[in-house]
């Protein structure tokens, strides 16, 4: 039996309505809803109508008077929604059909020409290309926060020295600020990522229609121009199968998130009882219940757990993706949660992360003598070097002499020029000199290199593309 109109699909008209006779199960509605999350879309979808009605009225398929009551209604539609958050919201199948829903109800028919020669397999696609390109220099600036705590910290260490490892066994001298400044790198590149994952999200799908194109003389350089994208998909049966922009997204965070994860457990590491090369704040940290002693670095191993759903999120995506058909497919809707779960987690991390940094005090007395020692038989093998021992033999020389170093419980800097000459001649006086953490450090020759000038070049290097980018 067919529906009358009135009677049809009580709860929701759907967008589909026309095709079907019985009224569709409510838990197969209910499990094909995404307007739950898909809500965030919000502006980017009636942004993307805005510029459809104008591209329709352009090629002459919406009249004059249409398409102002269309635009007006979009406009009206944004403002209550940016007015009124919890008004995006209703028994919707997804975002695009509630602003739908909500243009018919405000001006009636010229509402229902919106969707001429437009399906929601490219709306989807533009919308959340739209999101990612306002979204991700948000993100941007939160890495900048990071990278900026720590430029302030390798700023505020100075010439403190330090270990770095290799092994996580002490390797050679460096300075606290280059270590702190190799983050800083790493995070640069994230930043990166992210604007090449903001330029892939920067193409105009619209004009697809479902997969095949659309059949009216839509203007689609003007609509891309009209929306700011920087150029218009080749392809519409690839524009509604893609989704590689969002993967890209997924990808840039969660790198981003295991470099956050990294800073997190070194500084879980050296701000340990076993390392204390740092302080952890209190205000950074969270006591026990039981153990009055303990100071846990709670939001680093927060930020170092969560770089797990991150990576998730990237997998979960492209195991969703590698057996789907060409052309649109619902699974297709499972790529939003993880975009925007993603930008959250990272958003969250980096606030926290950058918190922890700039409380950090660094304990350059710990750290300088950790630097000291036998990581400085690289220097010795050197000075061997300088005076024309060939290096292999060199090694080999102050091998043996690590070995008896450590038989009598000795340190390199504790010997006496004497000493120094039983384990080789070619020792000379100034040996005592130029075997320190901080010679090593000047040692260094390479741009690179934790020199002392090359370190501060690039921390200024840094600092001005802070002030260029802010
Ligand atoms: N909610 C859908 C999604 O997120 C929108 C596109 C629906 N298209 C369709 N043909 N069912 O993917």
């Amino acid at each position: 039996m067919r529906h009358t109109e009135g009677q049809r699909f009580p709860m929701t008209q759907h967008l589909w309505s026309g095709r079907f006779d019985a009224a569709p199960d409510p838990a197969a509605v209910d499990f094909g809803l995404s307007f739950r999350f898909d809500r965030r879309l919000f502006e980017d979808d009636v942004t993307g109508s805005l510029a459809w009605a104008a591209a329709l009225a352009d090629a002459g398929i919406l009249s004059a008077d249409d398409a102002a009551a269309i635009t007006g209604g979009l406009q009206d539609i944004l403002e209550q929604g940016r007015r009124e958050p919890s008004w995006v919201d209703g028994p919707d199948e997804d975002v695009h059909s509630f602003v739908d829903r909500q243009l018919v109800a405000r001006i009636g028919d010229a509402g229902r020409r919106l969707h001429t020669g437009r399906s929601r397999n490219e709306q989807v696609s533009v919308d959340l290309r739209l999101y990612l390109r306002r979204r991700i220099p948000p993100l941007q600036a939160h890495l900048r926060e990071v990278i900026a705590a720590l430029v302030a910290q390798a700023g505020a260490a100075g010439d403190a020295l330090m270990p770095s490892y290799t092994h996580l066994r002490r390797a050679m001298p460096v300075l606290v600020s280059h270590y702190l400044l190799s983050h800083a790198a790493a995070l640069r590149r994230d930043h990166d990522r992210l604007e090449q994952a903001r330029q892939e999200a920067d193409a105009l799908p619209l004009g697809s229609g479902a997969i095949a194109g659309t059949g009216y003389p839509v203007d689609t350089t003007r609509l891309a121009e009209r929306l700011g994208c920087s150029r218009v998909v080749p392809n519409s049966m690839d524009a509604s199968s893609d989704r590689d922009f969002a993967a890209t997204f997924l990808y840039a965070t969660s790198l981003a998130m295991v470099h956050l994860s990294r800073i997190a457990e070194d500084f879980i590491l050296f701000t340990s009882e076993e390392f204390g090369f740092f302080e952890l704040a209190d205000a950074s940290a969270t006591g026990s219940s039981m153990m009055p002693q303990k100071k846990n670095p709670d939001p680093l191993e927060l930020v170092r757990g969560k770089a797990g759903r991150a990576s998730g999120h990237r997998t979960g995506l492209l195991v969703t993706m590698k057996g789907l058909p060409t052309g649109y497919n619902k699974d297709m809707q499972e790529d939003k949660e993880p975009v925007f779960d993603a930008e959250d987690t990272l958003a969250v991390s980096a606030v926290a992360t950058a918190a922890v940094l700039r409380k950090l005090t660094l304990h350059p007395a710990r750290t300088g003598r950790a630097a000291s020692g036998l990581l400085l038989a690289t220097d010795v093998a050197d000075y061997l070097v300088s005076r024309g021992m060939p290096f292999r033999q060199a090694h080999e020389v102050v091998g043996a002499m690590v070995r008896q170093l450590l038989i009598d419980g000795r340190d390199i800097e504790a010997l006496s020029v004497a000493e120094w000459q039983q384990f080789h001649p070619l020792f000379a006086d100034d040996v005592k000199q130029r075997v320190t953490a901080a010679a090593s450090v000047r040692a260094r020759r390479t741009p690179q290199s934790t020199h002392p000038d090359a370190v501060a070049a690039h921390r200024a290097a840094l600092e001005q593309w802070l002030t260029a980018c802010a």
